[in-house]
């Protein structure tokens, strides 16, 4: 599927008020590795290892169902507060993801691409992200961006500075800017708006995911914990969006 620049419209974007398509982006907050854990009586790092399998699902799934981009929300910018122990447990499941992943992705299609402060994970996991994206930078069937260590409000903060930076140096009239150019300093700078937001483990809230890129998007929220989230969950997802009737603030009532 091809895309429309930043901020043009988009070919499959629906008219307001019509029949609903597929949604082209599908963000998801992969939330409730640790309760699924404790419901079982087992170690929480248990917990997180059936959460990357349900995200290998889940690409697949999303490969299958011709969505062309998914944004999974991996490690958020407060995550790091967690225990030692528990951030070193996903530091290290990230890691094996990247490595044995990258094959399977590549073969399947699909094209990684990371957002977030991926510094803050150390030079070895650096050097996973940027081969994994390298691997993959020529594949178009599914656009897969994973949010890690990635705040919202960290992304607008960090787009404002280097606006400030531009009016600083007088390259930039203060005039001048506006929704499109705040947007093209964003993280997800290349990237359409999603049209779809899910959460699984029930909590209803956005944890700092996408808050400006959601301003329009529809929200579904599972009571499914991540690791038990199946492509059925998000066929039921798919499905209930396309019931939706989505206004932009212009559609009739
Ligand atoms: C999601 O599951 C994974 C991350 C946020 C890293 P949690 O670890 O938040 O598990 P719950 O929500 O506490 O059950
Ligand atoms: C949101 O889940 C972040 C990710 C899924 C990566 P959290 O478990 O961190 O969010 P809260 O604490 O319930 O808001
Ligand atoms: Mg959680």
């Amino acid at each position: 599927m091809s895309v429309a620049p930043l901020n043009q419209p988009l070919a499959v974007m629906p008219e307001p008020g019509g029949p609903q398509p597929s949604p082209l982006h599908v963000g998801l907050i992969m939330d409730g590795n640790r309760r699924w854990a404790k419901a079982r009586g087992l170690p929480r790092a248990l917990g997180h290892k059936a959460g990357v399998d349900a995200v290998r699902r889940t690409v697949q799934a999303a490969a299958d169902s011709g969505i062309g981009w998914l944004t999974l929300f991996a490690f958020s910018s407060e995550n790091w507060q967690r225990s030692a122990d528990e951030v070193r447990d996903l530091t290290g499941l990230l890691r094996i993801y990247l490595r044995r992943e990258v094959g399977t992705l590549a073969k399947n299609g699909v094209r990684l691409r990371v957002i977030g402060e991926r510094h803050r994970f150390g030079p070895e996991t650096v050097a996973a992200i940027e081969a994994a994206e390298a691997e993959t930078a020529g594949n178009t069937r599914l656009n897969l961006t994973v949010a890690l260590s990635y705040g919202a409000r960290a992304e607008i903060a960090g787009a404002a500075r280097s606006l400030a930076a531009e009016v600083a140096a007088g390259r930039l009239a203060p005039d001048a800017i506006n929704e499109a150019m705040l947007a093209r300093h964003l993280a997800t700078q290349d990237m359409p708006d999603p049209d779809l937001i899910i959460r699984t483990s029930g909590e209803q809230r956005l944890s700092n995911f996408l808050l400006w890129q959601a301003a329009y998007a529809e929200f579904v929220f599972l009571d499914v914990l991540w690791p038990d989230f199946e492509a059925a969950h998000l066929d039921q997802a798919l499905a209930e969006y396309r019931r939706r009737v989505r206004r932009f603030g212009v559609g009739s009532s």
